[in-house]
């Protein structure tokens, strides 16, 4: 596409906007607020998935003031189920930010909004974009797609100079007027018409303008992303049971899932279980100072993190003796109570299976 199709590319991908976009609750406001939450949630997961997490965060926290004043654990309660809790947390550091030294104002530069944690280039470009209509470019996974086949690139487009070539064409393309509502209207062609696998071209309004779709080589383009390497881990879960009570853990700063509570848990050999209880039993005295009886494994999950692939399973452990070691921040915990906690994702599974069982069902 040269400069002189982008009118006609513009006219076009707007009236196709206009008629088939969805209809999402933060493209019914303009408020930066709303906007930024929407798309710090839109990077962890799908449209469909966001929208729940979307309405619960926004009742409780409706404005950047609320969100401020508010306790980090409920915000990571409300985050629970999305992952990557340090954006959760960036989120309510960047809000304190913005009620200390913007008067609870969001900022509408693109600088000032890079600068607030968690906010980087395409977060920025949207809210600068979404919010205050500014001119200012994004490129995020669906429109990273849209781009390189619109102007048939075949790089790398996650390398320094792929990146440079789409951050340049999202900004060349951007019109003057309404911009945020183009930018909006891009992602959407990314995300129904030019589909990763099987992109709808006889129904895109930007075929004529494509060169991917002129040379036939959508299907090659983006080039694909390097695979990531997987490594299989099997870690133990042990709820150690005081009378009616759990042990609960705070997770640390630099350990996965800082802020949220857990389980005791660590890695095990995978051929361990069963056989091998007397080592855990060891572990379970390492890490808390408690001498336990560990009942036979309840459950096992399996879930990723990154590039690890882990079996967790998980046991119940009666408390027979020890003091608990310091440094770390534990608490007894009635399974009545696990609700008013922020726990890992498998620790909540973990919790609710806990919850079912009634005291007289323990040995
Ligand atoms: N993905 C990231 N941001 C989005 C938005 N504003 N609407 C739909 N999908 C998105």
């Amino acid at each position: 596409m040269d400069s002189t199709d982008y009118s006609s590319f513009r006219r076009k991908l707007l009236k196709w906007y206009g008629n088939d976009a969805r209809d999402l609750p933060w493209r019914r406001t303009a408020d930066p607020y709303q906007i930024w939450i929407s798309e710090i949630m839109l990077q962890q997961t799908t449209v469909a998935a966001v929208i729940p997490y979307f309405e619960r965060f926004l009742d409780r926290f409706p404005t950047v003031a609320a969100l401020a004043a508010g306790p980090e654990n409920e915000v990571l309660r409300l985050w629970e189920g999305l992952g990557y809790y340090s954006r959760a947390r960036n989120l309510h550091r960047a809000a304190k930010v913005i009620v200390e030294e913007y008067a609870g104002l969001f900022p509408s530069e693109l600088n000032l909004l890079q600068a607030l944690p968690g906010i980087g280039r395409y977060t920025a470009g949207a809210i600068a974009s979404f919010a205050f209509d500014q001119r200012a470019p994004i490129v995020e996974a669906n429109t990273l797609r849209l781009y390189c086949r619109l102007i048939g690139f075949e790089g790398d487009p996650r390398s320094r100079a792929g990146q440079e070539v789409l951050w340049s064409f999202a900004e060349s393309i951007l019109p003057r007027v309404h911009p945020g509502r183009f930018n909006q209207a891009l992602m959407e062609l990314g995300a129904l018409i030019c589909a990763p696998r099987e992109p709808d071209c006889a129904a895109c309004p930007a075929r004529v303008f494509c060169r991917a779709h002129r040379e036939g080589s959508q299907l090659r383009i983006p080039q694909p992303k390097q695979k990531v390497v997987i490594t299989h881990q099997t870690e133990a879960s042990i709820a150690i049971r005081k009378g009616a009570q759990y042990l609960l853990r705070e997770r640390k700063a630099g350990e996965r899932w800082a802020g949220l509570w857990d389980f005791v848990r660590f890695e095990i050999e995978p051929d361990e279980a069963g056989s091998a209880l007397p080592g855990m039993i060891e572990i379970v005295a390492e890490k808390t100072g408690f001498l336990v009886e560990l009942e036979p494994q309840i459950l096992e999950l399996t879930h990723s993190v990154t590039r690890y692939r882990i079996t967790l399973k998980c046991y119940v452990a009666k408390l027979i003796q020890g003091k608990l070691t310091t440094g770390q921040k534990w608490k007894w915990v009635p399974p009545a109570q696990f609700d008013q906690y922020p726990l890992s994702v498998t620790a909540r599974q973990f919790a609710k299976r806990l919850q079912q069982f009634s005291i007289s069902d323990l040995p």
